[in-house]
């Protein structure tokens, strides 16, 4: 076995890293890492179009006899399922008094406001405008042009994904006191992932940072959100399993829309799988500070044998792999807020 942490398929996706570096013996990254890079990449991720459209949660998470609800930017918005299944939804207070609609149950389709009794089949009533909603098989999405106040979009951009019939999907979700940017950023960061992480991650370089020439010649090709150009991320890198047992692959990250980034595995084991970040600003916290949530999906695929196994157990693995999202997140939004507070004071490094 080999401790070359690049990806090469095997038989077996695991590797046995032979010469465990000590956390503190690992290569520091800091000098890669360039503020100015992250800067310039979030930078140009902020300025990319997202049609107004914000992720509220998991498609799994309306069901058919509730609602699901949050807030944007401080505005309440509610969602349900119609008679026929198709995701509607608009502002989450009652026009009749106000009563707050994501505490109202579905009935046949129709949001049942829990304080007098007023129906909502998702058409305009009684003053209760219906917002632009969207389900793309995974992620609900709710288009607000007053917050995102950039030409909207029919639909929003949602990144290329494995097909849905051989992925294993999850969805984790998360929020903390910052703002979506400073989630984008940290994600923009790829070199802290085994210094910071290092339970999940080890042997990580990056091959590849915007504007910048690959290591090894090759880095940039496959995969892409369709940007159709370089503006990304390419990091060779090992997941930890167990001790020193890894998975070795090629992934790079891109930051489609200003709220989004995407990691897509590009080789080695699971190829085509996709994580998608998306941080949505939910408005002040009663003491004002800005609060982001973090609606995280995992795409896993893998053309392995036993891979549609591992899609009936889907149930047993979901649980482990939103507790690994959330292992992950607990970390990266302590530092995105830590970010936005240094931010708010001026004091931001680069
Ligand atoms: S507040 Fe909803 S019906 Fe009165
Ligand atoms: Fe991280």
């Amino acid at each position: 076995m080999s401790t070359d942490p690049r990806p090469r398929r095997g038989r077996l996706p695991l590797r046995l890293r032979r010469h465990a570096v000590p956390w503190q013996h690992q290569r520091p990254t800091w000098r890669e890492a360039r503020p100015a890079v992250i800067a310039g990449a979030l930078e140009r991720a902020l300025a990319r179009p997202s049609g107004n459209w914000y992720v509220l949660g998991a498609s799994t998470d309306v069901r058919r006899t509730r609602p699901l609800s949050g807030t944007v930017a401080g505005e309440e918005v509610v969602v349900w399922r119609d008679a026929r299944g198709r995701l509607v939804g608009g502002p989450g207070a009652c026009p009749h008094l106000g009563a707050p609609l994501a505490d109202s149950p579905v009935r046949c389709g129709t949001l049942v406001c829990h304080w007098h009794g007023l129906a909502l089949d998702g058409a305009p009533f009684a003053g209760w405008q219906p917002l632009p909603v969207h389900d793309d098989g995974v992620l609900v999405w709710v288009r607000l042009d007053t917050v995102g106040e950039e030409p909207p979009t029919p639909a929003p951009f949602v990144p290329a994904r494995p097909p849905r019939a051989t992925a294993l999907t999850s969805v984790w979700r998360g929020a903390g006191d910052c703002e979506p940017e400073d989630v984008v950023a940290n994600r923009l960061d790829p070199w802290h992932g085994a210094w910071f992480h290092p339970y999940s991650f080890v042997d990580l370089t990056v091959v590849q940072a915007p504007g910048e020439t690959p290591r090894d010649g090759g880095a940039g090709a496959g995969g892409g959100d369709g940007d159709g150009d370089d503006d990304r991320f390419v990091v060779d890198v090992s997941f930890r399993l167990a001790g020193r047992l890894v998975v070795p692959v090629r992934a790079e990250f891109t930051a489609p829309g200003p709220r989004t980034v995407v990691m897509r595995i590009t080789d080695g084991e699971g190829t085509g799988s996709v994580v998608e970040s998306h941080a949505t600003p939910l408005g002040p916290d009663g003491s004002g500070r800005p609060r982001t949530a973090v609606v995280e999906a995992v795409l896993a695929t893998s053309d392995r044998p036993g891979f549609p196994l591992a899609r009936r157990l889907a149930p047993a693995l979901r649980p482990l792999m939103r507790a690994a999202a959330g292992r992950l997140w607990r970390d990266d939004l302590a530092y995105a807020e830590r970010r936005g507070h240094l931010r708010a004071r001026g004091r931001f490094p680069g």
